[in-house]
């Protein structure tokens, strides 16, 4: 036994001189460690010792020479990896950017259709459009939405942290304060941007997803304009009527806050995977905007009031289109893509 796994080690040593890709060493990974590999054919003629104590030394020999061959071919595999690319970089670009391309134009992305299909809405509606930033302090996307340290609220929306403790905004509302700052009241605005949550991503969640914020404050806004804009917009984005319902939500930055759910277009309200089989889907909580809110982005509340909406852009364009899987919509796949945009 012993003997054989010397010769075994021998060709580990003969092996690793000769490969020169990562798809030989890979192939030599399955051809050592695999489940039919060289361990496991040592493994079962181990099994067949008599001898206890030729078993056991024999046994602790085996796991040395496999933990010896992982690290020795994760090694090599590294080493192979950064040569490969240096031999890439030294053959010159794949490709010359500047050859016209051959196959037409580009076409936007379905989540731009929809958002400019959504800002148009708006603008004839009166609403300016703003840009705000993907990176923002822990205050914009916070606290000045009345989240204060150490509330509850802030566990739903984990992120992603910069060193200088910055962070990438989980929602647009971080651009409510920001934008109440800049124009004052009263005001009618909306603001797309791209979000990032830290979450376990299933066919309705992404990490890195849209959304579109919209405001409107003056005097005297109440509920029912929030729900004449919500109906107003659904129905000329759909383009047909789309069953919602309306329901009580938390949000700390409206009081009172609802959810804004629509019928699931993917089943019909049957139920299925996109909608957690509730047939369902959250697509815009909404609110009247807390005067904590409005106080923080210097507005008075005595004199003003407001309505916020937070609308999930991504999965607009997936119920428009019929996509089953968030995941599509960020896969880069031109063939999957392609087939909802136009040129
Ligand atoms: C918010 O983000 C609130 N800021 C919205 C809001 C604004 C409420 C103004 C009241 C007033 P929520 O976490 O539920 O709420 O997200 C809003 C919408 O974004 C959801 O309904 C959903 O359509 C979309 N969304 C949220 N998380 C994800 C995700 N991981 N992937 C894709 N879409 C998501």
């Amino acid at each position: 036994m012993l003997s054989r796994i010397e010769a075994l080690r021998a060709k580990l040593d003969e092996l690793l001189e000769k490969v020169d890709s990562s798809a030989e060493i890979e192939k030599a990974k399955v051809a050592f460690l695999g489940k039919k590999g060289e361990i496991t054919e040592l493994m079962t003629a181990l099994k067949g010792l008599r001898d206890a104590e030729e078993k056991k030394n024999a046994g602790i020999r085996i796991n040395q020479l496999k933990k010896e061959i992982e690290e020795r071919i994760a090694a090599r595999a590294a080493e192979l990896e950064k040569l490969e690319e240096r031999r890439q970089i030294e053959a010159g670009p794949v490709y010359d950017f500047t050859v016209p391309a051959q196959s037409g134009q580009g076409s936007l992305h379905p989540i731009t259709i929809v958002q400019r299909e959504l800002e148009e809405i708006f603008a004839s509606m009166g609403f300016t459009i703003e840009d705000y930033n993907e990176i923002v302090t822990e205050y914009q996307n916070f606290e000045a939405v009345n989240i204060p340290k150490h509330h509850p609220a802030r566990d739903m929306q984990d992120t992603y942290y910069l060193s200088n403790g910055q962070l990438l905004k989980t929602h647009t509302s971080a651009a409510q304060n920001a934008i109440m700052r800049k124009y004052g009241a009263p005001l009618r605005a909306i603001f797309p941007g791209r979000c990032f949550r830290n979450e376990a991503i299933d066919a309705s969640h992404e990490n890195t997803f849209f959304q579109m914020e919209g405001i409107m404050i003056d005097e005297d806004i109440s509920i029912s304009n929030l729900i004449y804009f919500m109906k107003t917009m659904l129905s000329e984005v759909f383009k047909r009527d789309v069953k919602v319902r309306l329901r009580p939500g938390f949000f700390p930055f409206v009081e009172p806050g609802f959810e804004l759910d629509i019928n699931c277009l993917i089943c019909g309200g049957e139920g299925c995977p996109t909608c957690k089989n509730s047939g369902w889907l959250e697509l815009c909580p909404c609110g009247m905007i807390h005067p904590n809110v409005l106080r923080a982005g210097g507005i008075d509340p005595e004199k003003y009031t407001g309505f916020a909406f937070g609308l999930g852009l991504t999965r607009l364009a997936m119920m428009k289109n019929g996509i089953k899987d968030i995941r599509v919509l960020n896969s880069g796949s031109l063939k999957a893509l392609s087939q909802f945009t136009s040129r």
